[in-house]
């Protein structure tokens, strides 16, 4: 259960149409965004596109061209980075090698003149959270990754901010290790009330830890939605292919009547679908995500739609399986449970099969 998201107030984070430059480069592109209090928000997207440098903006060490930032409804144009109630854990976790663990976590309060009886408590406070006792003593080498990575999070945590932003804090550990901490932010979510804001370029992160994402590309912002509905209803031919994997169609509107157009697509037959202002002949591109498919060496009985096509190539991932196939000339991608029709030894390489589709699993995109 997430806990309650206050969306009924003001935002504790609005960005309002903010751009930054670096001399050619619109690293940030009239982006506006609204940060509910208590959120976990996701920020993803491609290598480039701008993550970092508005998490800078926000935490106040770059400054927008144009547009502004404001925290709590506070405009932060002329706040100083330790002036905001903001705190960020780095891409490349910074811990101080020659400190210990407990003197890395004490450190940020120290240098503020906090008093010793509850630096103390806030600092054993703060490594109980991210699961550290018994390791105060500890230089950073002599810790794992992950370990390491949690030090960053305590120092980050210990001073309280409302506001945390996390600049992909879990790309550089292992596939495990990765998946532990992704369960960790959870739970300390859950447990400390603070905000969340996540930067990662892992689709799988956002999906899994955020309660909101907004996906980018070029600096700008293309679609803000929880994460089902990012994967379900992708706006755009970008997100859907960003998100997961999406076979995409042509079709073209052949007719209309009450609400629903009759869409011919190529390769794929004709179907109809609700739509409400296209006209005749608008060109249409239509998504479906690879486990919709039905996968069947019978052709099958229920489906709106089946494609007789050829399976090209099959990898096995475990729990699923993904199929390449080839339909009248184009390649199609489907996913299957194993426990359920992936272990059919009818599916080999080679093989005639049916792709079945329901017409409510298609998407309509914008572009
Ligand atoms: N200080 C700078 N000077 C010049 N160009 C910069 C500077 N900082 C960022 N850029 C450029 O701005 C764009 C956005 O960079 P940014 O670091 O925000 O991307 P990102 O989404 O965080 O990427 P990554 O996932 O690789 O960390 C890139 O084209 C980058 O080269
Ligand atoms: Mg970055």
């Amino acid at each position: 259960m997430s806990p309650r998201v206050d969306v009924s107030g003001p935002p504790l984070v609005r960005i309002e149409g903010v751009t930054r430059r670096f001399g050619p480069v619109v690293a940030v592109d009239r982006v506006s965004l609204d940060i509910p209090e208590n959120a976990f928000y996701a920020l993803l997207g491609p290598s480039g596109c701008g993550k970092t440098t508005l998490l800078r903006m926000i935490a106040g060490f770059e400054q927008p061209d144009e547009g502004r930032i404001l925290l709590d409804g506070e405009d932060m144009t002329r706040v100083p980075p330790n002036r905001r109630p903001v705190n960020m854990v780095f891409q490349s976790y910074a811990v101080f090698p020659h400190m210990t663990v407990w003197k890395n976590v004490a450190y940020g309060l120290e240098v503020t003149g906090v008093p010793q009886g509850e630096i103390r408590r806030r600092v054993e406070e703060a490594l109980a959270l991210v699961r550290l006792e018994g390791m105060e003593a500890r230089r950073p080498h002599q810790l794992s990754g992950g370990q390491k990575q949690r030090v960053a999070l305590a120092r980050a945590l210990v001073k309280r901010p409302r506001l945390l932003l996390l600049d992909e804090p879990l790309s550089a550990l292992d596939r495990k290790l990765r998946e532990d901490m992704q369960m960790e932010l959870v739970r300390l979510r859950h447990e400390v009330g603070i905000t969340f804001l996540l930067v990662t370029h892992d689709q799988d992160e956002a999906l899994s830890m955020a309660d909101r994402i907004a996906v980018m590309n070029a600096g700008r912002v293309l679609q803000v939605a929880d994460p089902r509905t990012l994967y379900e209803q992708p706006r755009t031919r970008f997100v859907a292919e960003f998100i997961g994997t999406a076979n995409l169609f042509e079709g073209r509107v052949v007719a209309r009547c009450d609400g629903t157009v009759r869409v011919r697509m190529e390769d794929l037959g004709e179907v109809r679908l609700p739509a409400e202002s296209v006209g005749n002949g608008t060109h249409l591109r239509l998504a479906l995500r690879p486990e919709k498919w039905r996968v069947d060496p019978e052709r099958p009985p229920a489906a709106d739609l089946a494609v007789a096509a050829r399976l090209v190539e099959m990898a096995y991932h475990g729990d699923t399986s993904r199929l390449h196939l080839e339909a009248g000339g184009r390649r199609l991608v489907a996913v299957v449970h194993n426990a359920r029709r992936g272990g059919d030894p009818r599916l080999v390489p080679g093989a005639r099969v049916w792709l079945g589709l329901a017409v409510a699993d298609l998407v309509v995109l914008e572009d």
